[in-house]
């Protein structure tokens, strides 16, 4: 079956049997630079961390190791077919802009990655992360500028 953008609202939506591949991509090109930024924070045993908009498992499965049984990650997404609770996290279907934080907070760590862009009331998002924070915990947001592509791919 062919599917076109006018089939979704959101063109890359996790349903697509390419969202896999895509993940895997993401983690091999992200994931690196993502832990080194975990590392530099502190994460360690017992932080309680929120991943927004995981998607993928590889990033909420690391700091599940690195957290330890006594720690906990919570991963959230909108579409969660790709994360498999098993793996030592939480995972939970959930709209960053639209609903109140997760319960287990206040949060040591909060990460989105990549998410923000497609996110269109991103101030509340980014709003209801800072609030789930306990006080002198990490937001760390890494995202892409659209606006950025035409001079990289001209
Ligand atoms: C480009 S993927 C990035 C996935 C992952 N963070 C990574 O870097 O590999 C964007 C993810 O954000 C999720 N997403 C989009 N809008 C969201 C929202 N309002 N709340 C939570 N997750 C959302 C999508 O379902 C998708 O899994």
């Amino acid at each position: 079956m062919t599917r076109n953008s006018s089939d979704n609202a959101y063109l890359l939506d996790n349903q697509q049997a390419e969202a896999g591949e895509r993940f895997a991509a993401l983690s091999a090109l992200f994931d690196p630079s993502t832990f080194r930024h975990f590392e530099t924070v502190g994460v360690g045993a017992g932080w309680r961390c929120w991943e927004v908009g995981a998607g993928g498992p590889t990033v909420p499965a690391w700091l599940a190791e690195r957290v330890g049984p006594a720690g906990h990650v919570v991963a959230t997404d909108i579409d969660t077919s790709w994360m498999r609770e098993a793996a030592g996290y939480e995972v939970l279907r959930h709209d960053v802009a639209a609903q109140a934080p997760p319960e287990g907070g206040p949060f040591d760590l909060i990460h989105a990655r990549l998410v923000l862009v497609h996110v269109a009331d991103r101030d509340q998002a980014l709003r209801s992360m800072a609030e789930a924070l306990r006080p002198g915990g990490w937001l760390v947001v890494e995202d892409g500028d659209p606006a950025l592509l035409p001079q990289i791919c001209p």
